[in-house]
């Protein structure tokens, strides 16, 4: 088979899966918005769009930004149906409405994981590796300091609850940045408030930040700590530009603090299983402050 001939098939067959998930995106549309993923389904559908008219070739698409976008959302989806199980688990349902909502939405989240899945598995025959380490950025530094620590957890649990903390990390950063961006730039008649209240979570996110670093060199790995580490594994939205008002900038606030509360979540699960109480104990402290700021934010708008 001739490169040409292997090209075509491929862009056939990637044709195919993209409209899948385009259908797909556009049937649950609804629950994606629901969940708020309204920008990362936008950012994707365009990006679909553009391969599938031929105005760039896959291959250089792949090379963009698909595979970020792709993986980013495929993340988001799970983090939405972990936070919903969650929910479901802490609060028995309260009535049947909401159960069969939460229900249709873990179901569309499934369709659509798996269209995202058949996508990059089309992407990949590609040969261009659709995986974390595309971003050139290892999820976090496997290497051993030399000071290994006999606490009781083994070598393996150690490295996976670094790796945990390690992203836990980058999306702590995201969203120190993102209040601290707009602490400077809020304008309107609660300017005094929002740039107080802004302050007072970028602080607490900067301690939080070296808590959780400190937490990953404890444990006996290095820890991430460069812009591009922390934009690869950050699973919080950063922004293209200023939020055109304070309501976008409490809503963009909000939607971020959830993100991190589900990652502090995924942490705390594997901390658990890896009888790390430690981290736990700092990853409860991280979802209490970011329930908290949740709220403040929320009553704000
Ligand atoms: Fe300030």
């Amino acid at each position: 088979m001739s490169a040409t001939t292997m090209k075509n098939v491929t862009k056939t067959e990637f044709d195919k899966f993209a409209a899948k998930l385009q259908a797909c995106l556009r049937l649950h549309e609804e629950a994606l918005k629901a969940e708020g993923l309204e920008d990362e389904v936008k950012e994707l559908s365009e990006w679909i769009d553009q391969v599938s008219a031929g105005s760039v070739t896959v291959i250089e698409a792949l090379e963009m930004h698909g595979p970020q976008n792709l993986l980013h959302l495929k993340e988001r989806i799970a983090l939405a149906l972990e936070e919903q199980q969650r929910i479901a688990e802490e609060s028995p349902a309260v009535n049947r409405k909401k159960d069969k909502e939460q229900g249709k939405y873990a179901a569309a989240f499934h369709d659509v994981s798996e269209a995202l899945d058949q996508l990059i598995e089309a992407s990949s025959s590609f040969n261009i590796k659709i995986n974390k380490g595309d971003t050139g950025v290892k999820l976090v530094t496997p290497v051993e300091d030399g000071q290994p620590i006999d606490s009781g957890i083994n070598d393996e649990n150690r490295a996976e609850v670094a790796e945990a903390l390690g992203s836990m990390l980058a999306s702590t950063y995201s969203l120190y940045v993102k209040s601290l961006f707009y602490h400077w730039n809020v304008t309107g008649p609660h300017f005094h408030s929002l740039h107080n209240l802004f302050e007072q979570h970028y602080q607490d996110l900067h301690e939080a930040g070296d808590e959780v670093a400190e937490r990953i060199r404890a444990i006996g790995h290095f820890t991430p700590g460069t812009l591009k580490a922390f934009g690869a594994l950050s699973k919080v939205q950063d922004d293209d530009e200023l939020p055109g008002s304070a309501e976008d900038m409490l809503r963009n606030l909000k939607k971020a603090h959830s993100v991190c509360a589900a990652e502090a979540r995924k942490v705390l699960n594997i901390a658990e299983k890896a009888g790390d109480e430690v981290t736990v104990d700092l990853m409860v402290e991280r979802m209490r402050f970011h329930d908290e700021a949740g709220w403040m934010l929320g009553s704000s708008l």
